[in-house]
């Protein structure tokens, strides 16, 4: 579990760009921090693996104040995923998956036999991928192979800042597909930001709607879409929705028949 106690986030001392924040995100969940450039997302994945530090208030994992950790031990039962990819481009496939592996001291059998399983994983057979350079991989199987690196020490905890926004359409939606797979079967404690809410919609358990350092709306998908708490969420999730996949909304409401309306 990885609870948000208070937190306050400031880069210049003067305003808070994370302003008071109360989270709690339960063991297994996966939840989806949405809301509109600049509004903390990326500050709030970072505080969590203390890449950023915390202005006030605290996170607590599994209970435990992360600020009393070793953040290189600490980012170890992380994983991380970001747009970017963050692939080392003169290491092939396998070294990067197994980086973290080997800094644990992990010894070459075991570590090859981790990567192996977990490009499985992700659709990328082993045999063809495992010694290629990232170079030579598309950006779609490259955010497959981040993927692969997040999982591969088994954290409990993986973050997610918008991975697969720069990827087209159709590897993206296969990529979110993947992802709910993964999570059916390894259930982590997945903090997921995209600004996407569409993307939101499918994949989250739970949404948080942020808006300038503070949490619109924290509830699941069906329960935002139904019951918006306000004129912003209305219009946050109203826009998105005419824009970019309504008919996803109407099979989703003929798909559910145990909400408060029924279908
Ligand atoms: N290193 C930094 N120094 C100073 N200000 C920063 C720094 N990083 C972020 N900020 C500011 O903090 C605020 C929140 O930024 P953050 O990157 O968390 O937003 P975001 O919600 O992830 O946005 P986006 O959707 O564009 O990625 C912004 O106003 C940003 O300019
Ligand atoms: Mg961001």
């Amino acid at each position: 579990m990885i609870e948000l106690v208070d937190l306050v986030k400031s880069y210049d001392g003067v305003t808070n760009v994370v302003d008071g924040l109360n989270l709690t995100i339960n063991s297994g969940e996966l939840v989806v921090l949405i809301g509109s450039s600049g509004s903390g997302k990326s500050t709030i994945l970072r505080m969590i693996n203390r890449l950023n530090s915390i202005t006030g208030g605290d996170i607590l994992i599994d209970g435990e104040s992360i600020q009393a950790k070793n953040p290189i031990e600490l980012r170890r039962g992380i994983g991380y995923v970001i747009q970017k990819v963050g692939l080392m481009p003169h290491m092939t496939v396998g070294e990067n998956i197994e980086m973290v592996p080997k800094l644990l001291g992990w010894d070459k059998k075991t570590r090859r036999k981790q990567a192996m399983a977990m490009l499985a994983r992700v659709d990328l057979p082993a045999k063809e991928y495992y010694s290629r350079y990232p170079g030579e991989l598309s950006g779609g199987q490259q955010q497959r192979v981040g993927v692969a690196r997040a999982l591969a020490v088994n954290p409990d905890v993986i973050l997610m800042d918008e991975p697969f926004s720069a990827l087209d359409p159709i590897t993206r939606e296969q990529l979110q597909q993947e992802i709910l797979a993964l999570q059916d079967e390894l259930h982590k404690t997945v903090v997921f930001v995209t600004h996407d809410m569409d993307e939101a919609l499918k994949i989250a358990d739970r949404i948080a709607l942020l808006k300038d350092g503070e949490i619109v709306q924290y509830s699941t998908p069906e329960e935002l879409l139904r019951n918006p708490v306000n004129e912003y969420v209305r219009e946050f999730v109203g826009n998105d929705r005419l824009w970019q996949t309504p008919e996803f909304l109407y099979a989703r409401d003929i798909m559910r028949t145990n909400g408060p309306v029924s279908a």
